[in-house]
This record gives C-alpha cells, structure tokens and sequence, in this order.
C-alpha cells in the first residue's frame, strides 16, 4: 500500500527525471557530432566547448538515472539525432537548447519534486540547471568571438565530475554549485 502511494506521488517527477534523462541523453550525442564538425571547420575551441558541454550533459544524465532508478524505474531514452549545421548555427541551437532548460524546464521539474519534497530530485535538476547556466555563457561568448581567434586552437575546459559545472578558468577551490574539491575536475579539451 506504502509504495503504491509513493509511486503515485513520484508519478509526475518520475515522468519529469525520465524528460530530463532524454534532454541530457540527446545533448550529448548532439554535442558531440557538434564537436567533430567545429574539428572538421578548423574551430577546434569551439569542438573542446562542444566536448566540455557534453561530458556535462552526461553527468546529469547519470545523475537523472540515479535517481530514476531510487524510485524503482528504468531510465529509457531515444536518441533524436541531431541536425548538423555550420558550426555558428550549432552554437546558437545548443545556446537555445540550454535557455530552455534553464527559463522553463528545470525550474518547473524543481517546483513539482519540491511540492513532493523529492530531495533527491530536487538536486539534480538544480545541480543541471547551474551547469546549463555556465554552457549558456560558453556559447554565447564562443558566438560573440567567432571571428576573433580564440576558437582556432583547442583548449582546456574544466568539468566538474558531480554536477557538471563547467568553466574555461581553473580558478575556484571548489565547485560553486556543488561544492567538489578542484582537484576532482576532468579537464575536457
Ligand atoms: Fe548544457
Ligand atoms: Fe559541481
């Protein structure tokens, strides 16, 4: 009786966690083929960002299925292959991609597991939120400086491995968002 009550409560999150497993799932396969093209365009800053960017999308992805899995269900995703674009479009696309994520989806996957005080939940829709915050401000500058230089040249990305907080500077003792020790960052070029 006990667990078809928490079920039924956990229904829509459960429904959210599993919407958000796909986003994440499909922004790292997309980011990816994003990555092989800014190589192929000889933009290989923008292909380390596309790489960094991905490794994020699937650290919440794992964390998503974490906690799918506590609530007794099986992550399921497809995979909807992506578009590939010159290497401008698909920095406008993932920059859009990750607004939505951070306007509408996740603060509404975060108000509903809040009204079911599913912590669990909770966390890792805000630790993705912050992430997709820093992708945002990562490819609004790799648009901004698209003709300037800087994404010629592979380059190092720090990510950090528990909640996908990514960042171009080594510069913090720990993550802001989840408070990992710096020395746990990957380092994605
Ligand atoms: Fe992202
Ligand atoms: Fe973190």
């Amino acid at each position: 009786m006990l667990s078809t009550q928490i079920s039924i409560e956990n229904e829509v999150t459960l429904r959210n966690l599993q919407a958000a497993f796909e986003g994440e799932s499909s922004a790292h396969a997309r980011y990816i083929a994003f990555a092989v093209k800014a190589d192929a365009e000889g933009l290989h800053g923008a292909a380390s960002l596309f790489r960094a960017a991905a490794r994020a999308e699937q650290i919440h992805a794992n964390n998503h299925a974490r906690v799918i899995r506590q609530l007794g269900a099986e992550p399921a995703a497809a995979i909807h292959p992506a578009a590939i674009k010159p290497t401008l479009e698909n920095l406008n696309e993932a920059r859009s991609g990750e607004r939505y994520e951070i306007e509408s989806m996740y603060p509404e996957f975060i108000r509903e597991a809040k009204g079911h005080n599913n912590t669990a939940a909770v966390r890792t829709f805000e630790w993705a939120m912050e992430a997709e915050k820093t992708h945002a401000r990562l490819f609004s500058e790799a648009i901004a400086v698209l003709e300037s230089g800087w994404l010629i040249a592979a380059r190092n990305f720090y990510v950090c491995a528990a909640c996908g907080y990514t960042s171009e500077t080594p510069e913090s003792e720990r993550c802001p968002t989840c408070n990992l020790a710096w020395e746990k960052f990957e380092v994605v070029r």
